[in-house]
């Protein structure tokens, strides 16, 4: 594996192996990797000739009170990781590299609505830093597919929106989300919690699990089942900032008369240190 820390030798890079036909796979994380992050690797790998992966803690989408420099930086293990699963080339940028003019003046990416519901409600500004930082990617290393976790599904649906918008040339794809066995989606979040709240977290997935089946059983009291979500959630211990029934592809409210395929469920909610996040897409049940 190649590793690359400045933007111009990563682009000829690959422009080389397109230049040849090959297909290029990339995979952007914030490094500290799991086994999340290597199935995103293995889902690029199958779909791509080479796969160049990322490793950059973005700063520009951690908010204020969001601790950026106690993020954790592995980014030796990640590299070793990574090469394990055969990426071609890893792309770890300093700060400077990336944000040359420095983080007050940076031209910014807002994919309007997406951005500010759920997550963005509770963290402003966060999915415009994850829509510049991908769109930067994207130009820096000129891939031809992206892999996401659909883990993070706002995410997932603003990075779309973003690419169709600006007719960006790269094919965004989302993977199925990596779950413990007891249901909980992998993050590196769960890191945070002890060993009895662990117990407690596979709650979340299992409430939107429930919701998505009482949906697809012909349910459509969206409110009642919302609130019903959020009171089992409060009672094992939870703090929820939400849980919210959308349309699928949009995220916009949803409407009884949609089939229930249409739908995803997403929740996101405290517990001790650690905010985690899931949701369940009724067509995959
Ligand atoms: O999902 C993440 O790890 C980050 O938001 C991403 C997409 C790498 C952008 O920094």
């Amino acid at each position: 594996m190649e590793t690359y820390h400045q933007i111009e030798s990563m682009r000829a890079r690959v422009r080389a192996w397109q230049v040849e036909g090959e297909v290029v796979g990339f995979v952007p994380t914030m490094g500290n990797l799991h086994e999340g992050h290597l199935r995103l690797v293995r889902h690029a790998r199958r779909i791509s000739d080479r796969v160049v992966a990322s490793v950059f803690v973005n700063p520009t989408q951690f908010g204020p009170s969001e601790d950026f420099d106690g993020y954790p930086r592995t980014l030796e293990a990640d590299s070793e990781q990574l090469r394990a699963e055969g990426t071609d080339a890893l792309f770890a940028p300093p700060v400077s590299e990336v944000y040359p003019r420095g983080l007050d003046h940076v031209v910014t990416i807002h994919v309007p609505g997406l951005s500010d519901i759920l997550c963005g409600a509770h963290r402003p500004g966060h999915f415009t830093g994850v829509a510049t930082v991908v769109c930067k990617l994207f130009n820096m290393i000129a891939p031809d597919r992206a892999v996401f976790g659909r883990k993070d599904f706002q995410q997932y649906q603003i990075i779309r929106r973003m690419v169709a918008d600006l007719n960006v040339p790269v094919e965004v794809i989302g993977s199925e989300t990596a779950r413990a066995p007891d249901g909980l989606a992998l993050s590196s979040r769960n890191a945070y919690l002890e060993p009895a709240e662990r117990q407690i977290a596979p709650a979340l997935y299992r409430e939107l699990h429930c919701i998505a089946s009482s949906l697809k059983a012909g349910e459509r009291d969206f409110l009642q089942l919302e609130a019903q979500g959020w009171e089992h959630l409060r009672r094992v211990g939870m703090q929820p900032d939400y849980v919210s029934i959308r349309r699928r592809d949009t995220l916009e409210e949803p409407v009884p008369d949609l089939p229930a395929s249409q739908f995803v469920v997403l929740g996101a909610a405290r517990l001790g240190r650690a905010r985690l996040i899931d949701n369940i897409e009724v067509a995959d049940l």
